[in-house]
Formats: C-alpha cells, sequence, structure tokens
C-alpha cells in the first residue's frame, strides 16, 4: 500500500487521482484550495480529503496548483518536508516549470518527478511525458508507473525536450479536436445529421491513429494505401494539401513552443 497525496483537485488533479483510484494498491489524500471540490471529487473515487500539509504526509505528493499558484502554496509545503525523515517524491504536473524550479521552491534534496500529462488521461488513454530528478531511485521510478498506470501511457523524455513534447501530447487534443469539427462539419455540408457526423469523425481519428500505433507503418504509407488512382480520397488529400493543412499544424505546433 502507498499514499498518493493530491494538492490541487482541479482539471488535471482530479483526472490523475481518479486514475490513481482505480489502483486498490493506491491510498489517496486530496486537499483543494476550495474544500468543496476535493469532497465532491471524494464521493466520485473514494480517498480522504483533508489540507496540504495533511496530503504531503504521502509517498508521493502530486502538485496540480496552477504553475502561477506554486509559489503562494511552497513555503508551507516546504515546511512540512523539512521536517520529513524520508521525503515524499514531489510529482510536478506544472507546465513550463523546471525540476530545478519545484526544488528552489520546495527544497534541494526533495525527489522529483516532473510530468506533462493530457486529457485522455480522464479516460486512461493520456500520454504522460516524464523527467526524473536525480534523487529518484529506479525502484521508486518503477513503483510511480505501477501506481498511476490506470492513467495511460508514459513515456520517459529528456527534460529539455519536455516543452516540445507537450505542444504535441498536450496541446494536440486541441488542435485534434479542430479537426474532428471541421470533418464532421464537411459531413454536414453533405447532408449527414450533426451527430453521426462527429461520431464518425472522432471514431476515424481514434481508428487511423491505433492502426498507425499497432502496425507502425509510417502515416504517409498509410494513407497512400486509402487513396486509389484516380479515386475520391486522393482529391480530398488535394484539397487539403491546396489549404495548407500540413503547413497550419507544423506552425501550430511551433507557435505553442514558443508561447
Ligand atoms: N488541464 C490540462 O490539460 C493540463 C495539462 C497538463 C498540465 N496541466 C497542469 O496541471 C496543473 C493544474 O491545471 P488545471 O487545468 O487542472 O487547473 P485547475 O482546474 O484550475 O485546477 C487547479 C486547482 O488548484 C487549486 N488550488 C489553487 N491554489 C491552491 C492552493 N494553494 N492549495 C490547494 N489547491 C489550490 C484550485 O482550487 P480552486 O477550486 O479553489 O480554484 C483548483 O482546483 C497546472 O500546473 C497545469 O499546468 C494541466
Amino acid at each position: 500500500m502507498r499514499t498518493l497525496g493530491f494538492i490541487g483537485t482541479g482539471n488535471m488533479g482530479s483526472a490523475l487521482a481518479a486514475a490513481a483510484a482505480k489502483n486498490p494498491e493506491n491510498r489517496l489524500l486530496l486537499s483543494n484550495r476550495s474544500r468543496k471540490k476535493a469532497e465532491a471529487l471524494r464521493e466520485r473515487i473514494g480517498g480522504e480529503v483533508t489540507d496540504n500539509c495533511g496530503a504531503a504526509n504521502a509517498d508521493y505528493v502530486f502538485l496540480g496548483v496552477k504553475p502561477q499558484m506554486l509559489p503562494e502554496a511552497a513555503p508551507e509545503l516546504k515546511d512540512v518536508l523539512a521536517d520529513m525523515i524520508v521525503p515524499p517524491i514531489v510529482v510536478s504536473m506544472a507546465a513550463v516549470t523546471s525540476i530545478s524550479r519545484i526544488k528552489e521552491l520546495l527544497g534541494v534534496h526533495i525527489p522529483i518527478i516532473r510530468i506533462m500529462p493530457n486529457t485522455p488521461v480522464a479516460i486512461g488513454e493520456g500520454i504522460i511525458l516524464y523527467a526524473c530528478s536525480g534523487e529518484v531511485t529506479s525502484a521508486a521510478e518503477a513503483d510511480f508507473l505501477s501506481a498511476m498506470s490506470a492513467a495511460g501511457r508514459f513515456v520517459k523524455v529528456e527534460e529539455r525536450l519536455m516543452d516540445a513534447g507537450a505542444c504535441i501530447s498536450g496541446c494536440g487534443p486541441a488542435f485534434v479536436d479542430l479537426f474532428i469539427e471541421a470533418l464532421a462539419d464537411g459531413g454536414v455540408a453533405c447532408g449527414l445529421p450533426r451527430a453521426l457526423a462527429l461520431e464518425l469523425a472522432a471514431a476515424t481519428v481514434s481508428g487511423s491513429a491505433r492502426l498507425m500505433l499497432e502496425t507502425g507503418k509510417h502515416p504517409a504509407q498509410l494513407k497512400d494505401e486509402v487513396c486509389s488512382p484516380g479515386g475520391t480520397t486522393i482529391q480530398g488529400v488535394r484539397a487539403l494539401e491546396k489549404g495548407g493543412l500540413r503547413s497550419a499544424v507544423i506552425e501550430a505546433v511551433i507557435s505553442a513552443y514558443h508561447k
């Protein structure tokens, strides 16, 4: 049995806590500035509601507050952690906040796992990029991955690549949502009912992505396999190229990265 404390049970904190709750080896401590939010989460997934210092008395402490709120939340945590003989592993999900910045806020000796989850964590289909500070042993890393396996696929990256990776996996759901909506709009323009068009569009994106991941085929090869000579699909591909789809997507990732 291990204890996981969640400080900040907003959108992402609660999605990760819900994934953690699926593992019977995990005991959950939930803390949020507005206590009602943590209580509502407890009703849904179980666990105990406590305050931030209470949630720090855990094996893993998840920081789920917005990055700009960290300097406000950190001082009391730093004091609690300094008094502990074996400090917990702090798991930070804060965007664009480095491991060294978290150490600056909480103490240099604290083991940190920096993660960058995305919204499909809520259904166990997330991509969670992660990097560990030097204090995290390989046994602790393996235990963390086991504790959180219901959240989705964990991908270890060098910390310097985390922001770039996040522009695909973290921002990507919004980009893909735009594509799904546009695909459905096209169907509606051709006479399909909206709900049916959305269902077809979303399932097509999901199935195509899965096909690529499971076959290991390059997307260009999969595209070529659908485009019969003189057929309908290649005409659609021509329209997408004319509209600059690829360039627009590349620019979207780079714009997010520069921001
Ligand atoms: N959402 C995403 O897709 C996503 C993806 C990757 C990473 N992240 C990261 O996840 C973190 C949370 O983002 P979010 O989207 O989940 O934000 P959110 O929904 O606003 O959640 C933040 C939560 O933190 C609570 N909070 C604020 N100050 C606190 C304090 N001092 N002590 C305890 N709780 C406090 C807030 O409580 P109140 O209810 O009182 O405001 C709120 O419930 C951020 O660091 C973000 O960069 C988010």
